[in-house]
């Protein structure tokens, strides 16, 4: 916490130091002039004095951020595109559905036909980008919000048309209710023989998703990832969706965004797919996320080109990390090496301060089951 040494706080209130500690020796505490006494201690003495106090926690770390975190000026703001998440119960069709919007095969690619992290990626539709995230489940969605970072700006739910609404459904329905972003649910697999869209629509209400044809306000959309039926009425449905949200960020100040994976690769280094929220990302930026540091030493795109700049709501996969920082982590770019330096250290002594702690608390345990 915050402390003042006696001699400090003597000048501060213009009054002897003497003074100052017969006052702590009245309250217990034998200090000496050079000692370092807590705020609450500090506080009684200048009640004493009758001097009331503001006590300020310093925290040095919150200090360095609201300066990056200053408002845009409202000239500076323009459209983005929309961060969509993909949800919803496993095997319902979430990569495959991505797959058919991006005309790829992702699914085909993967351990199991399970997705093991989250995918971004950006489509355009009509002229108009959209940025993707895969969620493997809802875990990572989950402890991205845990950890505070709000990078959607719509849900998808996808529901099995033959399979209905399962509990990861329900659970991915409660997250995007809880993080207070629309929901546009898709109705998948609508080729198979046991397609029934109607139930799902029963099953939805069941979980306050009335759907738009029965008078609610929830959009659904029957599509097939496999033959590919209604997945432009979906994209059109999101534009629909963002456009109403009126999306904006500045791309003229210094990039803000947040992890969404991050690796080790044995050639590259640390590799961190990033969502720019706000401002630009460029080559040569310092950046720092968590505990990592370093500039941006080459960007690419999810279809694996270089590109030298990423704007708002663009997925980049950076490399020029000192290490792996953690999914969800918030980024911030710097024109100040030395102060992304200086955050980093003092996220690390933090770190260092609390496994201290946490080992200390270990050892005293051992001690116990020794005895
Ligand atoms: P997890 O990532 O494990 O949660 O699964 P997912 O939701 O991403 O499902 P995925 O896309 O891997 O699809 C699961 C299975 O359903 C695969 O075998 C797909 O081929 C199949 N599938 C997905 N969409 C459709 C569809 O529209 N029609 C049919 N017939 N099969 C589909
Ligand atoms: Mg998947």
């Amino acid at each position: 916490g915050a402390s003042i040494s006696v001699q400090e706080l003597a000048n501060r209130l213009k009054k002897p130091a003497a003074e100052l500690i017969k006052k702590l020796i009245g309250l217990g505490i034998m200090a000496t002039i050079n000692q370092e006494i807590d705020a609450e201690v500090a506080e009684i003495i200048c009640a004493d004095y009758g001097v009331e106090v503001q006590v300020k926690i310093e925290d040095p770390e919150k200090e360095i951020l609201e300066l990056l975190e200053q408002e845009d000026s409202p000239e500076d703001l323009v459209a983005r595109p929309c961060v969509v998440t993909v949800m919803g119960h496993v095997d319902h069709g979430k990569t495959s559905l991505l797959d058919a919007i991006r005309q790829t095969n992702v699914t085909a690619s993967e351990a199991g036909g399970i997705t093991q992290h989250i995918g971004a990626y950006q489509v355009e539709h009509n002229g108009q980008k959209i940025t993707f995230l895969d969620t493997p489940g809802h875990e990572a969605f989950t402890a991205m919000r845990a950890r505070g970072a709000k990078v959607t700006d719509i849900a998808i739910l996808v529901v099995a048309a033959d399979d209905g609404v399962m509990p990861q459904t329900v659970e991915a329905i409660n997250h995007a209710k809880a993080a207070n972003v629309p929901i546009i649910v898709a109705i998948n697999k609508m080729d198979k023989p046991g397609a029934n869209p109607d139930r799902v629509k029963q099953e939805l209400t069941e979980h306050g998703l009335l759907p738009e044809e029965w008078g609610g306000d929830t959009i659904c959309v029957n599509v097939s990832a496999k033959t590919k039926q209604g997945i432009s009425d979906l994209l059109e449905m999101i534009l629909l969706v963002a456009e109403m949200l009126e999306l904006k960020a500045n791309p003229k100040r210094l990039a803000k965004g947040t992890v969404i994976e991050a690796k080790l690769d044995k050639g590259r280094g640390p590799v961190a797919t990033v969502l720019v929220q706000n401002g630009t990302l460029q080559i040569g930026d310092a950046i720092v996320a968590g505990t990592a540091f370093g500039r941006v030493r080459a960007m690419t795109d999810d279809k694996g080109r270089q590109v030298k700049k990423a704007p708002p709501s663009m997925p980049v996969e950076v490399l020029g990390l000192s290490e792996v920082p953690e999914a969800g982590d918030v980024f911030y770019a710097f024109d100040d090496e030395k102060k992304a330096k200086q955050l980093v250290q003092i996220r690390l002594d933090r770190k260092r301060e609390e496994e201290l702690k946490a080992n200390s608390k270990v050892s005293l345990e051992d001690l116990f089951a020794r005895i």
